[in-house]
């Protein structure tokens, strides 16, 4: 018998859920698929492919989550806008865990915090899109929706939607969480290895004296335990690392939804940490209807037209039990405006008693189009968003448990500005994001040393 043959019957699932209720409600930002029956047999394959992570380790994220919730660890969450099949090779996976880690470091150093790191990769291959169609010279062609749904050439080949993208995304999703857990099983994030932590093409920043300075005080550190005790600090090479991303293509999500034996309930086991897209976020939409289902912790864009209404409604649907680590608001205002947009949203769920875990995505209200014609983010404004937020949630008795980037660690120009001060006309020289700019390595270092310097002039509440 087939796994999608079993009978399985929901239990412990919210009252009218199944993974594929929601089908009965709308569901934005979907492809549609020209071949019913091809992707039938798509998601029936997928259904009984293995799953990229377990339930186990969800639950462990959950705890650190409802730890950050309560002041007790920062979440770094980071990667790509979108990862690209191409993409999927060992120098820019290592990279991007490279400058992960290294940020991460940075955090622990300076916030005195355990750091929770959640990459955005291993599935975050599909991207909402503003206009269904895009019209080049007269013709008219599917928007590219990321590399699960279609490829991003302009012709009716590529931009015609193909199930069996899925699949290929599952396997790369595959690829590189198996290359990313064997580079931290053997000792990549290892502290006794400073030549590990080493700058690449940073090393000429002017970041780099602190940065060096940072590390080589941790490793004589780590030495002066290990003398003291007289034992090696083993832990030190096995930092945990989560993955995410959005869960926007509803069927390959229903398709990685399971149950596992000795656990209640029903698990996404494509990613450890899904999240809802500002676009997809309507309470009476498919995304919360299926979001609501599962056990995961659950991220939420929220944008500058969210009222503090939907806030508390939309808690209510995902987070009915009020439990700690279920679930994260991502604020994403803008520059500017988050100090009005923002408040009037913690002020709600504080006084409503709604459990959230706070986080910063100083990207996607920042981005613009340079006079070149590139689409950009300046990095002024990243740092002021995150800075305002930190600003907005010290005056609301709020705390900010974390923020969430789009960056690469490669040295590619897609972000204005930083301690290189890039300019409009760098823009030409690396830009490689099909979708939207990322830090590069040395910008996201220099995110992370800003939080620190910033976290320690406000006064976040005391842990709980
Ligand atoms: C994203 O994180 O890439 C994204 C599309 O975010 P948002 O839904 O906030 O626009
Ligand atoms: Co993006």
């Amino acid at each position: 018998m087939n796994a999608q043959d079993r009978p399985v019957t929901p239990v412990n699932a919210p009252e009218g859920w199944t993974r594929s209720s929601w089908r009965g409600k709308p569901a934005l930002q979907q492809p549609s698929y020209p071949d019913a029956a091809a992707l039938e047999g798509v998601l029936a394959e997928l259904q009984a492919l293995p799953p990229l992570v377990t339930s186990w380790e969800v639950l462990a994220l959950r705890r650190q989550l409802a730890e950050a919730e309560a002041g007790k660890r920062f979440i770094l969450q980071g990667g790509d806008c979108a990862e690209s099949f191409a993409e999927c090779e060992s120098g820019t996976i290592s990279n991007r865990l490279k400058v992960l880690l290294q940020m991460s470091l940075v955090l622990v150093h300076g916030l005195r915090l355990p750091v929770v790191r959640i990459g955005r990769f291993a599935g975050q291959y599909a991207k909402p899109r503003s206009a269904d169609m895009e019209e080049r010279d007269g013709v008219s062609l599917p928007s590219y929706r990321g590399d699960f749904i279609n490829a991003p050439e302009f012709t009716p080949e590529a931009r015609t939607p193909d199930p069996r993208r899925m699949v290929k995304g599952h396997a790369r999703s595959a690829m590189t969480m198996n290359f990313v857990r064997a580079l931290i099983d053997g000792g990549f994030a290892d502290l006794h290895h400073p030549e590990y932590w080493d700058l690449g093409w940073v090393a000429r920043s002017p970041l780099a004296e602190e940065y060096q300075k940072m590390v080589d005080g941790i490793g004589d550190a780590v030495r002066f335990m290990e003398t003291v005790t007289g034992s090696s600090i083993d832990s030190l090479n096995r930092v945990e690392f989560y993955t995410s991303h959005e869960a926007l293509l509803l069927p390959y999500e229903e398709a990685m939804t399971r149950q596992v034996p000795r656990q209640w309930g029903w698990f996404n086991l494509s990613t450890h940490f899904p999240w809802i897209g500002m676009r997809t976020a309507q309470l009476d939409g498919a995304h919360v209807e299926y979001f609501r289902g599962i056990r995961n912790p659950i991220g939420v864009k929220l944008g500058p037209s969210v009222t503090p209404d939907q806030a508390l409604r939309l808690a209510e649907a995902l987070n009915p039990g009020n439990e700690p680590g279920r679930l994260v608001y991502i604020h994403r205002m803008g520059a500017g405006r988050v100090l009005e947009a923002l408040p009037p949203l913690l002020e709600a769920m504080k006084r409503e008693g709604r459990r959230v875990a706070w986080m910063c995505d100083p990207m996607h209200g920042n981005t613009e189009t340079a006079a070149s014609g590139y689409k950009t983010r300046r990095f002024e404004n990243i740092r002021a968003e995150v800075e305002q937020a930190f600003d907005a949630h010290a005056a609301a008795g709020t705390r900010l448990a974390g923020v969430h980037l789009e960056l690469t660690g490669e040295n590619v120009t897609e972000c204005t500005g930083g301690a290189r001060e890039l300019a409009d006309a760098d823009l030409a020289r690396d830009y490689r994001s099909t979708v939207d700019p990322r830090l590069n390595y040395e910008q996201s270092l220099e995110i992370a040393m800003l939080i620190v310097r910033k976290q320690a002039q406000i006064a976040q509440p005391a842990p709980l």
